[in-house]
């Protein structure tokens, strides 16, 4: 984790005009591309003046899935233009920014060194501070930036139990401060969303299909086919999906007639989305509940999930928590994530990251 073994203000480089406090002023240029999204974004002071998305979901789509190689080259001819329209979105010159920031992992390994690379060789250029920034951690503070246009809420942060949901990762973590975390457990095979997209797979849908199975499973009874909630009775913070997505592939094997029929396709979406929800629902809230936590968050692709965000809401406030969803532009891969997050560690002087620091494809969450 960055921030608690790191956090000395001597440490942060000459070039900056001055170390931390709130009262400096603080321009952060992000970058993100560690699977197949290029963001960038600039943050001035907690607020998001550009945060802009290069996807590469439909050259991805023919394929079933992200391709590395494609994703790593889509970064590479992306990153600058989309650099330079941010900058001019936000009415900046590359001179005034105080720091850049990136995606140092995890993710795949090439795409990460895109981002990274650019961003400690723009450091370079201007001879300001770089942060390599962890993906999750980024995630993790995404629930605090709100409003249009969007502006990082640290002033009302407080402890919280938060979800991570993705197509790549499912984690649950207890944020005891800014910048202090402890992971209480994730996904022992595949994640929420990779459980989402491989049922839509099944169902003929194209990749990534989480955001259509939900479409699709508007109207559907949640009850019509019951399937495994796994590890819900688990007194632990794991997760567990593949089993799911292995009993949907069984039970269509055994009824295909299913697929042909229009409302009982709608019934299978609701009631597939209805066990993913559950668990990611209910272990979340206990988590928070033994913790003694007042606030859930929840960020990621999933967070998305309309029935997701429903019962979340339903369930915080019948257990008198707060809950702070990250708004949807901000649940999927961004940039504006990665500058707040290290607007934040700037503020705390936590030392910046060196401009030859390698990429951490499998940094886990402390
Ligand atoms: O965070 P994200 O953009 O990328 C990473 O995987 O890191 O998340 C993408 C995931 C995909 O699995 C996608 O199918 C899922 O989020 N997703 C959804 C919805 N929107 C996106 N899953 C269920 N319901 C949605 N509405
Ligand atoms: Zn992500």
């Amino acid at each position: 984790m960055m921030g608690t073994d790191t956090n000395c203000a001597s440490k942060i480089s000459l070039a900056l005009p001055a170390a931390g406090g709130a009262a400096l002023s603080v321009t952060i240029l992000g970058l993100e591309t560690s699977c197949d999204e290029t963001g960038c974004a600039v943050v001035r002071n907690g607020q998001v003046l550009a945060n802009l998305v290069a996807s590469q979901v439909t050259l991805h789509a023919d394929y079933g899935g992200v391709v590395p190689e494609l994703a790593t080259r889509e970064h590479l001819r992306n990153w600058l233009p989309l650099a330079r329209q941010t900058l001019a979105e936000a009415g900046l010159a590359p001179g005034e920014l105080t720091a850049v920031a990136a995606t140092q992992g995890p993710g795949l390994p090439n795409a990460l060194l895109v981002g990274l690379r650019a961003g400690q060789a723009i450091a370079f250029a201007l001879d300001r501070p770089f942060y390599g920034i962890h993906h999750h951690e980024a995630h993790l503070y995404s629930p605090w930036i709100t409003g249009h246009p969007p502006r990082a809420e640290f002033d009302r942060f407080e402890p919280n139990v938060a979800l991570i949901v993705s197509g790549g990762h499912t984690l649950l973590v207890s944020v005891e401060a800014e910048g202090r975390h402890r992971l209480l457990g994730g996904t022992v095979d595949d994640a929420a969303g990779e459980c989402f997209d491989k049922v839509a797979k099944l169902l003929g849908l194209p990749y990534p299909g989480g955001a259509l199975l939900d479409r699709l499973a508007e109207g559907g009874n949640p009850t019509a086919f019951d399937f495994p909630r796994p590890m819900l009775s688990e007194a632990h913070d794991d997760f567990s999906f593949s089993g799911l997505k292995t009993s949907v592939r069984y039970f269509l094997r055994d009824h295909p007639e299913v697929l042909d029929d229009p409302v009982q396709r709608r019934d299978l979406c609701a009631s597939v989305q209805a066990a993913i929800v559950e668990v990611l629902v209910m272990k979340t809230v206990r988590a928070a509940r033994r913790l003694g936590v007042k606030c859930v968050t929840a960020s990621g692709g999933v967070t998305c999930n309309r029935e997701l965000r429903r019962h979340l809401a339903g369930a915080c406030t019948a257990a008198g928590l707060r809950l702070r969803l990250a708004e949807p532009r901000l649940c999927m891969d961004n940039a504006a994530m990665v500058a707040v997050l290290a607007e934040r560690q700037w503020r705390r002087g936590v030392a910046p990251t060196p401009l030859d620091a390698e990429m951490r494809p499998r940094w886990e969450l402390a």
